[in-house]
């Protein structure tokens, strides 16, 4: 069996799924590195086919640190559902993943030696087949489209992963992450002042 990957904006080649690894899904030329699908918004003269996405790193430690120490109270809040920052150690983790059971993508902007990091989108396979996710974008990114495409990217590599699930708990509150997740094909149901999101891959075409 064969599946296709595209590679930039045209070439497009196949991979034996025998020999796909994960870490090729995630590192090299895959549907994380294509173009975006949608250049409509222009921030502040940044466009988004401006903005790269890729992989984490563990050098990005630094880059990560300073992202997270930015964001809003609220945003933040959003994110870990809790007002706590986190740890230097959990930074630490959230950049040098594991790749066996891992995935981050960032979305990055400016000179690749002075990299600026404006969005995290992750996945964490709890289960078999089933991971958690996260996404989190700094606040001046937010409401731009920026989330979709992410998202988007964060799906298809889940679907390179092979995964049947991809879940999240999020503030029954957070209509802006609800709103997206829908968007995306997820199913949300409340529980108090949770919801959870949940994305079942062999549905998806
Ligand atoms: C949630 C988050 C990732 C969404 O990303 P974003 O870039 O702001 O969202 P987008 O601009 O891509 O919008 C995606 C879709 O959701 C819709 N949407 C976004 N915010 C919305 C809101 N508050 N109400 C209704 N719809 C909303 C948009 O209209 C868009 O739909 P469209 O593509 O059909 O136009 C981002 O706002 C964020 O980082 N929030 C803080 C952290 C967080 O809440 N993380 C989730 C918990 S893990």
């Amino acid at each position: 069996m064969t599946m296709t990957v595209l590679v930039g904006s045209a070439a497009v080649f196949t991979l034996s799924t025998s020999t796909f690894n994960r870490e090729m899904a995630v590192t090299e030329a895959t549907l994380i590195d294509a173009p975006v699908r949608s250049d409509a918004r222009a921030w502040g003269g940044l466009r988004l086919s401006e903005v790269r996405f890729r992989s984490i790193r563990a050098a990005d430690l630094g880059i990560l640190h300073s992202f997270v120490h930015h964001l809003s109270p609220e945003t933040g809040y959003k994110r870990l559902l809790s007002p706590r920052t986190p740890s230097d150690d959990e930074l630490r983790r959230w950049s040098a993943i594991d790749p066996a059971t891992e995935c981050a993508l960032v979305a990055v902007v400016g000179p690749e030696d002075q990299e600026e990091l404006i969005g995290v989108a992750r996945f964490v396979v709890e289960s078999p087949g089933e991971a958690d996710f996260a996404i989190v974008l700094a606040d001046a990114w937010q409401g731009l489209g920026l989330g979709r495409e992410l998202m988007s990217r964060l799906v298809d590599a889940a679907r390179l992963w092979g995964l049947r699930k991809v879940r999240g708990d999020v503030l029954a509150t957070n209509t802006g992450m609800i709103a997206l997740a829908r968007r995306s094909g997820f199913a949300a149901r409340r529980s108090g002042i949770v919801s959870t999101l949940s994305l079942d891959l062999q549905r998806q075409s």
